[in-house]
């Protein structure tokens, strides 16, 4: 349970002295300059350029401009007074021939980016993978097959040469149920392949290349925090029926104890191997495998947007292997501009339950925000909906606090309006929009809101 103390101090909420305030990006999201010094395609890049893949044929070949706008993004960070940065490294940039040693002038970016972070005051916090699978490497199977575990390796060993002594936490993945079921299993996210069979080898390949980056990184890195970001959820059972709740268990199954009873024990839940086995037998897993993927980590990342509300029968529920046996209710109640559900019960539950199942272990919010249709009214952004989804999602973390939940930070998805995967550049999460023809950046007024919260550590 937490060991941080909990101040309460009136109707103020107070979040422990030490909290981490970060925002969080992607590089396939912020940086653009897609071909230059020499990154390599990634999936993503494929994926974008086929014709209806995208929502208005957007490309990232740009996006924010980050790759070279990176200082002036730093600056905005610390006026906003943030301790902690996450950003993801682009593989194809730092091992773009996989057969090959990893070019020096990729890390040369990162490690620009680092020491701008450091020099402000912000602790970096970098994930290996947030989706951008080099695209020669998809090519010889991508996450299917087991020797991408292998290649990450490499890839992990690169970067943490060049960046472990500064880097102050390490989330090897991003989400990797979307990497799996989104992008082998649904075909909605890069590669776009469609087979359940390939989501779940790719689960386990994910998972193995995880376990064996975490072992590099403990290794290389050792006052590094050594963690992964999981999109976490809370699935509910439409009603209290006994059809219902077992439609809950499966998908619970589905997106969140597969990856965390590998991960923290070392086993795969067997009501998921067993709701699966009409797709797969699971070879993929082999001897020693589990093992590897349960190395100790120092703490969990929790990605949280919404719950899923599930009921029996008539699916189709397309990422997942169900056989049409359970489908998903819209929400019922305010939505963001992505349709989906405002409901801060959810982070709650969620880090309330994890807490509960697995034991006390550090957690972060590793993403949590929200898109709206933003308006610039003379040059300022006014989006009271996003500053009352954030108040209401905090209010949320620190009743988890006050619950016991060893919560250590927060950060919000995003700094930057950016490239939001297949629905391009409609969707606005930033704190700081982004004008894409000009690049001009302007604070919202949720980040001016942000900054009052972290300089009075609470609201
Ligand atoms: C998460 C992704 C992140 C962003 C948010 C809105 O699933 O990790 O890159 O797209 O959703």
């Amino acid at each position: 349970m937490s060991t941080l103390a909990v101040p309460q101090a009136g109707t103020r909420l107070r979040f422990p002295a030490g909290f981490w305030w970060g925002a969080s990006t992607a590089a396939y999201q912020i940086e653009g300059s897609a071909g230059d010094d020499g990154r390599a395609q990634s999936i993503w890049d494929t994926f974008a350029a086929v014709p209806g893949n995208i929502e208005n044929g957007d490309s990232a070949e740009t996006a924010c401009d980050h790759y070279r706008r990176y200082a002036g993004d730093v600056r905005l960070m610390a006026e906003l007074g943030l301790t902690a940065y996450r950003f993801s490294v682009a593989w194809p940039r730092v091992m773009p021939d996989p057969d090959a040693k990893p070019d020096p002038r990729g890390l040369d970016f990162y490690d620009r980016l680092v020491d701008e972070l450091l020099a402000a005051g912000i602790r970096p916090t970098a994930t290996l993978y947030h989706w951008d699978l080099p695209q020669a490497i998809e090519d010889r199977g991508g996450w299917a097959v087991r020797e991408t575990a292998s290649r990450f390796s490499e890839y992990a060993a690169a970067v943490a040469n060049r960046l472990g002594d500064r880097v102050a936490m390490w989330n090897t993945l991003n989400e990797p149920w979307c990497s799996a079921f989104l992008g082998y299993g649904a075909g909605i996210h890069a590669p776009g392949r469609t087979s359940y069979a390939d989501a779940l080898a790719a689960t386990h390949h994910l998972l193995l290349a995880h376990g064996r980056a975490a072992e590099i990184l403990r290794a290389r890195c050792p006052s590094a925090q050594v963690s992964i970001a999981l999109n976490a959820g809370t699935v509910r059972p439409a009603t209290g029926t006994a059809a219902d709740r077992d439609a809950a268990r499966m998908i619970d199954g589905m997106l969140n104890r597969i990856f965390f009873d590998p991960l923290l024990r070392g086993s795969y839940p067997s009501d998921v191997v067993e709701d699966t086995a009409w797709v797969s037998d699971w070879s993929f897993v082999r001897d020693g495998d589990l093992a590897e993927i349960s190395q100790p980590l120092d703490a969990i990342g929790v990605n949280y947007y919404q719950p899923d509300v599930v009921a029996a029968g008539d699916g189709p529920l397309l990422p997942y292997p169900t056989r049409g046996r359970v489908s998903w209710r819209p929400p019922d109640g305010p939505v963001t501009g992505m349709g989906w559900a405002v409901d801060p019960s959810g982070l709650h539950e969620t880090l309330v339950r994890i807490t509960r199942d697995y034991g006390s272990i550090p957690l972060y919010v590793t993403e949590n925000g929200a898109a709206f249709d933003d308006a610039v009214t003379n040059g300022r952004v006014h989006d009271p909906a996003r500053i009352e989804y954030l108040r209401a999602h905090f209010s949320a973390a620190h009743r988890a606090l006050a619950d016991g939940v060893d919560l250590r930070g927060y950060f919000v998805w995003s700094l930057l309006d950016n490239f939001e995967w297949a629905f391009g550049y409609g969707k606005r999460f930033g704190l700081i929009r982004v004008d894409y023809e000009s690049q001009e950046r302007t604070p919202k007024d949720s980040a001016f809101w942000y900054r009052d919260v972290i300089a009075a550590g609470g609201f």
